[in-house]
């Protein structure tokens, strides 16, 4: 086999091995896919310095995260139907971030759901959270996190309304899978994916089937949201949220710097600069091009994290310079999943952090501390 050296081999074999419409909605976005092509292109434009001759013999990507010890400064975001890019996904892709050394977040809208996951790990992972119209589904989600002993609440504010992605609906993409040809015959033609995910413990979304009266029967995210999310949720809310979860909370989803103020008054431990990987405002400005903005009006009153194209530790480095304290990264460890399970889930961690630390001995840094503005060439 040609080894995998960089996200986009992972992505080209997940390509080839996972059913179009589940690939697709993880590699899309929405609308015209501006936003989610600005992202990747805002960083790629972003330079390095390159810096000789200084000591970089000793150096380490360690750094911590919400107060706990990481190897880098990477968490894996939550990604909804991870599930469907292989079975048992999320338990997978967690074990491999877990034996990494880094943060996993589970989605509200995963296949596996929070006990599945926290049966088969040993260390606590992060839960994101959706808030929907159900108040009473919302507190014994939360009771639920709690009682797996989730260590942080990451809770989503930027998808109350869907942003259509036009791919998930030319693609009849529902979990199960639609009954039509065209994906029959996509199926056909992936043995190993349908028989790791008839293998797996569930085909439905495991955190919510059973859970929500009268939407039993509902198998495609859109229907979920529109029937579902509430697009009334306001900043009471958030404190609705964390006084219930009386544990870290990560607000993700913040792209304006008055938003990120407010943020940063509400006693999150966290904020996650992101436009949900281009999938929900098409025509909002890259992650990357708001993240300083939103750095410099902040200072170190909130950990900042960033998503949006990390696909790399240039990436990533470029995220830190700009003011990120971590990164969370969501289809790079989707392709390394969807390739090969969670030995593609730890190939894509092992990509990006031996790129972050060649990265740092190239541009003469010892620490990911020490990364800053004086480390970029141009922007
Ligand atoms: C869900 O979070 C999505 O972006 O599809």
């Amino acid at each position: 086999m040609t080894p995998m050296t960089c996200i986009e081999d992972l992505r080209a074999v997940a390509r080839r091995k996972v059913p179009r419409a589940f690939f697709e909605y993880a590699e899309g976005g929405a609308y015209a896919e501006e936003t989610l092509r600005a992202n990747r292109a805002d960083l790629a434009r972003i330079k390095l310095r390159q810096r000789v001759l200084v000591d970089v013999g000793d150096r380490s990507a360690k750094t911590s995260i919400l107060g706990e010890p990481a190897t880098l400064p990477l968490a894996l975001a939550p990604i909804g139907l991870c599930g469907m890019q292989h079975g048992d996904g999320e338990i997978l892709a967690c074990r491999a971030a877990q034996a990494a050394g880094i943060p996993f977040t589970l989605s509200t809208m995963s296949i596996c759901s929070i006990e599945d996951v926290a049966g088969a790990v040993d260390k606590p992972f992060w839960f994101q959270l959706y808030v929907m119209k159900d108040r009473g589904f919302i507190r014994a989600l939360i009771e639920r996190a709690k009682a797996a002993k989730c260590s942080a609440l990451v809770l989503t504010v930027d998808l109350q309304v869907l942003g259509q992605r036009h791919r998930d609906i030319k693609n009849g993409m529902t979990v199960p899978p639609q009954v039509r040809l065209s994906n029959l015959i996509d199926i056909a033609t992936k043995p190993a994916w349908a028989l790791s995910v008839l293998r797996g413990k569930r085909k439905t979304f495991g955190n919510i089937a059973g859970h929500i009266k009268g939407m039993e029967n509902v198998n495609s995210l859109s229907q979920w949201i529109s029937g579902q999310f509430d697009p009334a949720l306001n900043w009471k809310d958030v404190e609705w949220v964390a006084g219930l979860w009386g544990g870290k909370l990560i607000i993700k989803g913040i792209l304006d710097v008055e938003d990120a103020r407010t943020a940063a008054k509400t006693g999150a431990a966290a904020l996650v600069v992101s436009n949900h990987g281009g999938r929900q405002l098409d025509g909002a400005p890259s992650s990357i091009s708001m993240l300083p903005k939103i750095a410099d009006a902040l200072g170190t009153d909130i950990e900042i994290m960033f998503d949006g194209g990390v696909r790399s530790g240039q990436d990533l480095f470029r995220a830190l310079a700009l003011g990120a304290h971590a990164c969370l990264s969501g289809r790079a460890y989707i392709y390394g999943l969807g390739a090969a399970g969670g030995t593609g889930v730890a190939r894509a961690i092992e990509i990006i952090k031996n790129e972050l630390d060649v990265t740092m001995a190239l541009t003469g840094v010892k620490s990911v501390a020490k990364i800053g503005r004086q480390n970029i060439a141009a922007i």
